[in-house]
């Protein structure tokens, strides 16, 4: 409220955006051909932001004929598996960093139905995964740090992702690229063999990431 606003009882209306059409702005981006809807889930414990819950998640599924890939940046993890899948998710992206059991986490999202994502901050190594690469349909490379959209590519991320194509050797397994994804730095990721494009800014902000010729 403005500070010089005066004090008024007049009837104001203040619609909830929790309740917000998100399914149209799911059905555009559908429309203009993506292949995925990432949700960005923040719990402002694990990253510094708030976002969506499994509310949101429920709201938007009916309107996502893709695949709904959702992140939980959220620490723990475990207690909210069960709530997310039954909210719709296709998969669901667990950070390593989340701690503390990781197998146990990875195994649950698969019970649970999902498809199981683990996602890898910066100054995480590939290495941190090695014991559960079996236990993965999806490795999410984080190339900013967890927590805001229209940040700057991490570009010393690149070698990461080539040596976790290396590890992952012929498993089915997704390489996801999440944060600074633009025109300019998608095809350096698609030609160190990453095959899943996050884009928040370059989606939604008068950018468009295409599909980088590689
Ligand atoms: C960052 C989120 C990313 C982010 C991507 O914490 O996980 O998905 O929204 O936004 P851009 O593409 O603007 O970096």
């Amino acid at each position: 409220m403005s500070g010089n606003s005066a004090f008024n009882r007049d009837i104001k209306i203040a619609p909830s955006v929790l309740s917000a059409d998100f399914g149209a702005e799911v059905e555009a981006i559908e429309q203009q051909g993506c292949d995925w809807v990432h949700v960005d889930v923040m719990d402002g414990h694990f990253v510094p932001n708030i976002t969506f819950g499994q509310q949101t998640c429920e709201a938007i599924r009916p309107h996502v004929k893709t695949v709904m890939d959702v992140q939980l940046m959220i620490a723990p993890v475990d207690p909210f598996i069960e709530a997310f899948a039954k909210a719709g998710s296709d998969i669901l992206t667990a950070h390593v960093e989340a701690r503390p059991h990781l197998d146990r986490t990875l195994q649950a999202i698969r019970a649970a139905g999902c498809k199981a994502g683990v996602a890898l901050n910066p100054a995480t190594p590939a290495e941190a995964i090695a014991h559960v690469l079996d236990r993965i349909d999806l490795v999410c490379v984080m190339t900013v740090n967890p927590g805001s959209g229209g940040q700057s590519f991490i570009q010393s991320m690149v070698p990461k992702v080539e040596r976790l194509r290396e590890m992952i050797g012929d498993r089915p397994v997704h390489i996801e690229i999440d944060g600074g994804v633009t025109a300019e730095t998608a095809p350096v990721v698609a030609a160190a063999a990453a095959d899943v494009l996050v884009a928040g800014s370059a989606a939604f902000k008068g950018g468009c990431v295409g599909r980088p010729e590689v």
